[in-house]
């Protein structure tokens, strides 16, 4: 239930995430009729700008295309229930310099409730005073208190352990929403219901049995452009690895929850990740991108140290534990300034009895995450006609083209719906990301030169595959890609 006498407030309110992720999620709920009546927006952060000014740079991102009047005055009307509040993260007389504001904005309220909506779109260094002045300062006594933290949670198991504990001293697990933005994506929502609402597809083929691998891959066709500074520190694995695929894995092969209540989705999850163990250097394979159709290498970004060994691809192999996923590759890759724009999940079948079939493709099952949504299932069929040929071909639901009325909704505006209204199912709990930094953890050592060298990655140039080693690692896992036509082993009639 959304609650009334709600006011979020944005720290970090100048910042990057906030004027490209946040700020338009929030449009979008407001402009849909998603945000609770009487909604107040009030950023804060430390630069200096007055109401218009902070009003200008948080529409900047918010897109209206085609000019739409209707959509003009909306934004018009939410800068109208936006103010903001400057101030330092360090320091109590700021916070309680906040809390005034936040009360004169409540005592316009018709009842005595108020419920505020932290979000911290910040970087992890004030993570923890803010959150603690926050607590002291601005925490409401007449209604519920929500804070939302952004990665990154930590650099390994024992930093993120600290940050876990230094925050849980001031705000409670049920409280606390950690995002994991690919968790409000689409079709990784749609994941359980293709698993679970599916014997064809869930119950009877999800396992060793029928799967000979699975690959999460995740493309951007762009560099670190601008981000670079902080890119180094972390390294692709920790943006993207150990979280985003990480997430969609663990709600792939997770067995079945009691329900859908977050905490019996949250608890298969942990127990799925518990059966991996950590990730051993042989099963890895690191690139740096350097200059290539006319763009520039990592190393050329000025905020980058020149002779950086930062990992901008990264391909690991996991291993499940368990019963139904014993000997199943799971191959989780990403990487920076690829040929494409592209993160989906591919599940490659077994091989049909042979026998009848000669060079027969394998089954696939394709869930493509973004962009244009798809779940595609290729099959073989017998060429129409007089031929008995057999080829392969796909059934098909792309969602452009099956609903063709709806609108999908942007990660970040489904997330803050769903801490708006209490729903803890797609944030991140504590115990999830224990076990998934111990999944990481000694090869973000070893990478980190703690146990010796650093290793250098393989270059790959701009806007390509890759690093050249990326098919014969991935032949190696079993992974098969006959694309030759099928042929039956009887010749035509
Ligand atoms: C972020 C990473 O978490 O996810 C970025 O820090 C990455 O490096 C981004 O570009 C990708 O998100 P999306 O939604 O564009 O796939």
């Amino acid at each position: 239930q959304l609650r009334d006498n709600t006011v979020i407030v944005v720290f970090g309110a100048s910042g990057d995430l906030a004027k490209k992720k946040t700020y338009p999620a929030l449009f979008g709920l407001y402009c849909n009729g998603y945000l609770p009546r009487d909604v107040h927006i009030v950023g804060y952060a430390r630069t200096k700008m007055d109401d218009k000014e902070y009003q200008k740079r948080t529409t900047a991102y918010i897109k209206n295309p085609n000019d739409d009047p209707e959509i003009a005055a909306k934004i018009e009307e939410f800068k109208k229930i936006s103010t903001y509040v400057s101030g330092g993260y360090e320091d109590s007389p700021s916070f309680q310099n906040l809390a005034k504001h936040l009360q004169s904005i409540e005592k316009n309220y018709p009842s005595r409730e108020a419920n505020r909506l932290f979000y911290l779109a910040l970087p992890p260094s004030v993570f923890v005073p803010v959150a603690t002045h926050t607590k002291e300062c601005c925490y409401s006594s007449m209604g519920i208190n929500r804070i939302i933290v952004e990665k990154p949670f930590g650099k390994d198991l024992d930093s993120c352990r600290e940050l876990l504990s230094s925050l849980k001293q001031s705000w409670k697990e049920e409280e606390t929403y950690r995002i994991d933005h690919y968790l409000g994506k689409e079709m990784v929502k749609n994941l359980l219901v293709l698993r679970f609402a599916n014997v064809a597809l869930g119950a009877a083929a999800w396992d060793k049995n029928s799967i000979s691998n699975v690959q999460i891959s995740f493309k951007e066709p762009f560099g670190t452009q601008g981000r670079g500074g902080y890119f180094d520190e972390f390294g692709i694995i920790r943006d993207v690895l150990q979280n985003h695929l990480l997430q969609v894995l663990s709600i792939l092969t997770m067995e079945r929850p009691v329900s859908f209540s977050s905490e019996d989705i949250r608890d298969e999850k942990v127990k799925v990740l518990r059966a991996i163990p950590p990730i051993t250097k042989e099963d890895v394979l690191l690139g740096q991108y350097v200059a290539g159709n006319n763009e520039p290498g990592y190393l050329d970004d000025d905020t980058v140290p020149k002779d950086s060994v930062c990992p901008t691809f990264a391909a690991t192999v996991l291993r499940i534990n368990n019963e139904r996923w014993e000997g199943v590759p799971f191959i989780l890759k990403a990487g920076k300034a690829l040929n494409e724009a592209k993160v989906e999940i591919r599940m490659q079948f077994k091989d049909v009895t042979q026998g009848i079939f000669k060079n027969i493709s394998r089954n696939e099952l394709v869930i493509r995450i973004q962009p244009s949504e798809a779940v595609y299932l290729k099959l073989n069929s017998k060429t129409p006609g007089y031929s008995f040929r057999a080829f392969p071909t796909e059934m098909d639901l792309t969602y452009k083209r099956r609903f063709t009325d709806t609108k999908i909704p942007e990660a970040y505006e489904a997330l803050i719906l769903d801490a708006l209204k209490g729903d803890h199912s797609n944030f991140v709990r504590d115990d999830e990301l224990d076990v998934a930094w111990k999944i990481f953890t000694p090869i973000l050592h070893w990478i980190d030169g703690r146990a010796g060298p650093r290793p250098r990655p393989s270059p790959y140039p701009y806007g390509s595959r890759g690093p050249k080693e990326l098919d014969s690692f991935i032949e190696k896992q079993g992974l098969v890609n006959k694309d030759a036509l099928q042929q039956l082993a009887h010749d035509e009639p």
